[in-house]
């Protein structure tokens, strides 16, 4: 059912400006029920994995008549352009893995940021868009700007940000004499302008906080992986989980076992979120964490609100499916996954975040289907008990890279090469059968590992470059 919610501007419709620039502006409408411009932000060059998990419905966990079309998502930098329902925006939100965050695309239009003048277009190009339509003005803001590729990287994304925030303010001022207020670190309304040559996008947050916060880490650890990194890699090394044995033996945190945990049990990324949101403990510092709620186009229709709603409590449902089959099911039965490291604190980490995932799940975890002990890497044996019934399994390693752990400056290089050689010997050794995956920034030290390469991806760790290497072992 099409809601009240009024809209001002057209789908598509080409504004042309009354300056001498012929920019043309392309808005979208603020309809509750139809199709719109999203796009997914991931890891840079995760965005053919967040393509696959956004059409394969085992990966995202989104059940088949969830899993998206083909036609409705293209590549984009560091993300996905897609087209869909606010609903399939909900959708991506509560159960993709791979993605960092979704964003509303409000408006596109041809400027070209070279000249004084422009700026003053841009201002100009801003104000044209339905604010006050979209949200109220006792909502926060924050403007960022984004300055993509053939953009002169001189001009200053601060002040531009500027600009648009004066526009978005002086649009509510003109209208009802009150404006928006701007909170840099926890606004209601995150804006974002995204320039690339002489485009720009503006979108707004849906997410809030980065998809990527899962919610379970307790205490800080140097160097973890990013979720959404780490579910990216583990979609990339494709574990079947009721067949082979998952083995982390640098674990650190344990973010990679907590993936592998939620993806091969089937339980959403954002559970813990969800859960607290669906509490009614008031005091809950999670709760109404997704920006999408702060906008008009949620707030006044109950077709949508009821719609995340049920979203929410699938979401719990699926959580509850997991814990009542606790002893009876039998894929389950099967998932074996192993955390070891060196470092006594990375041991007893992980292991704060698998108990915390126990009570989250009111399920045994820990010595039932994670196998947590303090191990060397360069000495680990294969768990030939676990393996009885399977082929094989992975053992994946993110060893230090000596640029944010191992030899920041000081001069343990030696010890890192010696790690990276000894580990390669232990690999060729003891895990014949086995696929081997090192995720490193450091592709010097790689060359320490004396085994054939049989892959390697390319990825980006925040700005470290880094290659995910596939070792197969006979
Ligand atoms: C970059 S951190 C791993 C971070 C982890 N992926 C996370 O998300 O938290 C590297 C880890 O390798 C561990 N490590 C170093 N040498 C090791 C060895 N010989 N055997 C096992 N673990 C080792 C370190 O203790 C550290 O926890």
């Amino acid at each position: 059912m099409q809601s009240n919610y009024t809209h001002k501007v057209t789908r598509k419709k080409k504004i042309n400006f009354a300056s001498n620039n012929s920019n043309n502006l392309t808005s979208y409408d603020y309809d509750t029920e139809g199709m719109k411009d999203f796009f997914i932000s991931c890891n840079r060059l995760c965005e053919d994995v967040l393509i696959k998990e956004l059409q394969d419905k085992s990966m995202g966990g989104f059940g088949s008549e969830f899993a998206f079309a083909e036609e409705s998502m293209s590549k984009g930098f560091a993300g996905v352009h897609f087209r869909g329902s606010m609903k399939d925006a909900f959708k991506i939100i509560l159960h993709s893995r791979v993605a960092s965050r979704v964003y509303w695309k409000l408006a596109s239009f041809e400027i070209s940021l070279k000249k004084d003048h422009e700026k003053e277009v841009l201002y100009d190009i801003i104000k044209k868009i339905d604010w006050c339509n979209l949200f109220s003005a006792k909502e926060s803001i924050k403007i960022n700007a984004i300055l993509g590729r053939g953009l002169d990287q001189r001009l200053n994304s601060h002040y531009i940000a500027q600009i648009a925030k004066d526009a978005v303010v002086d649009s509510f001022r003109e209208q009802y004499g009150q404006r928006p207020n701007v909170n840099t670190a926890f606004p209601n309304v995150p804006i974002m302008l995204f320039f690339e040559r002489d485009n720009l996008d503006v979108l707004v947050d849906l997410c809030g906080e980065p998809l990527g916060n899962r919610h379970y880490r307790q205490t800080d650890f140097a160097a973890p992986l990013r979720e959404n990194l780490a579910a990216s890699i583990l979609h990339l090394m494709n574990w079947q989980s009721n067949k082979e044995v998952f083995i982390d033996c640098m674990c650190g945190s344990g973010t990679m076992v907590v993936e592998a945990l939620l993806y091969a049990l089937k339980i959403p990324p954002s559970f813990i979120k969800v859960r607290r949101a669906l509490s009614n403990d008031r005091n809950d510092r999670l709760k109404n964490r997704w920006t999408l709620e702060n906008l008009k186009i949620f707030k006044e229709s109950n077709e949508l609100k009821e719609s995340f709603k049920e979203l929410l409590k699938e979401v719990n449902h699926q959580v509850k499916d997991v814990t009542k089959n606790k002893n009876t099911d039998k894929n389950t039965e099967k998932i074996t996954i192993f955390a070891h490291d060196i470092n006594f604190r990375a041991i007893s980490t992980t292991k704060t975040h698998i108990s915390f995932i126990e009570r989250e799940l009111a399920r045994r975890l820990i010595g039932e289907v994670v196998f947590i002990k303090s191990a060397d890497a360069t000495t680990l044996k294969k768990p030939v008990q676990q393996l009885a019934e399977r082929k094989g399994g992975i053992i994946f390693a993110n060893p230090p890279y000596g640029v944010r752990l191992g030899n920041d400056g000081d001069d343990n290089g030696e010890e890192l090469e010696n790690l990276y050689h000894n580990f390669g010997e232990n690999l060729k050794l003891n895990f014949k059968d086995f696929r081997a995956y090192i995720f490193t920034g450091n592709l010097e030290l790689r060359k320490k590992i004396s085994l054939q390469t049989s892959s390697r991806i390319e990825l980006f760790n925040g700005d470290i470059d880094c290659r995910l290497f596939k070792y197969e072992l006979y």
